[in-house]
């Protein structure tokens, strides 16, 4: 959805899977780099993009801006927790996370649609 809405725009989106992203560095290639992620265990990143953080956390960010986004479920503490994790881990590595991130509950509904749009607007 947020693809599309940026597609709307006339801006060049180009989405990959962030477990198929083959270095961190490559994040930095573009203008603007989202990454969306959902939040396991107990506001814990899931495992599979471990290796990711991992790496994240050895590379300078160079002031690069990113967007984060994801999905969680409001009964839990953490609601999200992944994403706080990832701002606070792309702000001390030296990026900037632009505006807050976008936190949506369960899998993105076509109720959903109107709070992406405005949060790709205020970008
Ligand atoms: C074992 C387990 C742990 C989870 N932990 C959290 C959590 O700490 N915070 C949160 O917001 N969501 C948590 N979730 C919810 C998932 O993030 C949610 O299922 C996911 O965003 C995808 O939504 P869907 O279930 O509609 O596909 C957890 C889900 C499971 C199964």
């Amino acid at each position: 959805m947020i693809a599309e809405e940026l597609k709307g725009q006339n801006h060049d989106v180009f989405l990959e899977d962030f477990m198929s992203v083959q270095s961190a560095s490559e994040l930095l290639n573009y203008d603007l780099t989202f990454i969306g992620m959902y939040t396991w265990g107990d506001g814990d990143y899931s495992d599979e993009c471990l290796d990711m953080i991992e790496e994240i956390e050895q590379l300078d960010l160079e002031k690069h801006p990113f967007v984060i986004f994801g999905s969680g479920n409001t009964s839990y503490s953490e609601f999200c927790g992944a994403l706080d994790q990832l701002q606070r881990l792309i702000e001390e590595q030296g990026g900037t996370v632009v505006g807050d991130p976008l936190k949506i509950e369960f899998n993105p509904e076509p109720a959903d649609e109107a709070d992406i749009k405005r949060f790709v607007s205020k970008l």
